[in-house]
């Protein structure tokens, strides 16, 4: 049996051809500057696809997470957002804030293509 962790593709795992084939269309592109000053509000956009948006294929979800540097437990939620089928596009923009260095995650889930995770580290430098 299989830990969630396992079951979660990403464009670097090596996974069977059919599956390593829905990357480019799933695994999530995280845009964000590589280097943030503390406390400075900046721009994270997150864009899956291009992917189809219907009812009955669609990205359901995209949930974003930061694992900061030097924190025991990781990682912190930063949001969700829930896209209606055939109305949303999985593009969503966030605004953050950081105090430390760390990762963000972005994880998609595609009703019939399951999970999909991406990283970027962002580091805070003043
Ligand atoms: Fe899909």
């Amino acid at each position: 049996m299989s830990s969630l962790g396992e079951i979660i593709y990403s464009a670097e795992k090596r996974l069977p051809e059919e599956i390593a084939a829905k990357a480019e269309s799933h695994a999530p592109r995280i845009e964000s500057p590589d280097v943030v000053k503390p406390d400075e509000e900046f721009t994270v956009k997150i864009v899956v696809g291009p992917h189809p948006s219907t009812e009955e294929h669609s990205i359901r979800w995209i949930d974003v997470y930061f694992s900061e540097e030097d924190r025991t437990f990781n990682p912190i939620h930063i949001a969700r957002v829930e896209l209606g089928p055939g109305y949303a596009q999985p593009e969503i923009t966030l605004r953050l804030r950081l105090r430390k260095s760390g990762t963000i995650y972005a994880i998609a889930y595609c009703n019939k293509h399951g999970l999909w995770e991406s990283r970027k580290g962002i580091r805070v430098s003043k």
